[in-house]
């Protein structure tokens, strides 16, 4: 993975998947509340934008930002005791921020995001364990879409 961050200013997109650690059920709203707060003041400092799909005991995250402060960013959350197991999924230069409206971001799917699991096939059941680079990207993008929506009509 390092090997492909070929300068720490080059903007760089890291995806990763996790498995919550404290809780066999749905993470806890005020708790997510208090970890986008942090995120946010920490990722402001760091120019780090990016969105957190929280669903069904998992957790997937997009980083996009200078190379050196994303890799220090996921170190950092890599530590964290509140999840487990955790997979990259991809770690490359990227030319523009996708995520670029947060500096942190998070977004539960409910049974009305039913299609966009279903776009992905994974309908049967949210098996991140068959989330590729491509596949990843493009749920998070659509996750991008459902909270530009959602923040229009608030
Ligand atoms: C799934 C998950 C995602 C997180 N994402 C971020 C993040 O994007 N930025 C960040 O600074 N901290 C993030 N954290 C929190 C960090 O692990 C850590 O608690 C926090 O950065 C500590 O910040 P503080 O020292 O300012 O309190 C995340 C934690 C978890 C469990």
């Amino acid at each position: 993975m390092s090997q492909q961050i070929s300068s720490s200013r080059t903007l760089h997109r890291l995806v990763y998947i996790s498995r919550q650690a404290f809780t066999p059920h749905m993470i806890a709203d005020d708790e997510i509340d208090a970890l986008i707060r942090a995120s946010i003041r920490n990722n402001l400092a760091a120019a780090i934008t990016g969105l957190l799909l929280v669903h069904d005991g998992w957790f997937v995250q997009v980083l996009e930002g200078p190379a050196e402060a994303v890799m220090t960013t996921y170190r950092r959350i890599l530590n964290d005791p509140r999840h487990a197991e955790s997979r990259v999924i991809s770690a490359a230069p990227a030319s523009c921020r996708e995520f670029g409206d947060w500096h942190m971001c998070a977004r539960q799917l409910s049974a009305a995001d039913d299609a966009i699991l279903k776009t992905l096939s994974q309908r049967d059941g949210f098996d991140p364990a068959k989330l590729t680079d491509r596949s990843a990207l493009r749920l998070l993008k659509a996750v991008r879409g459902i909270q530009d929506r959602t923040a229009l009509t608030a």
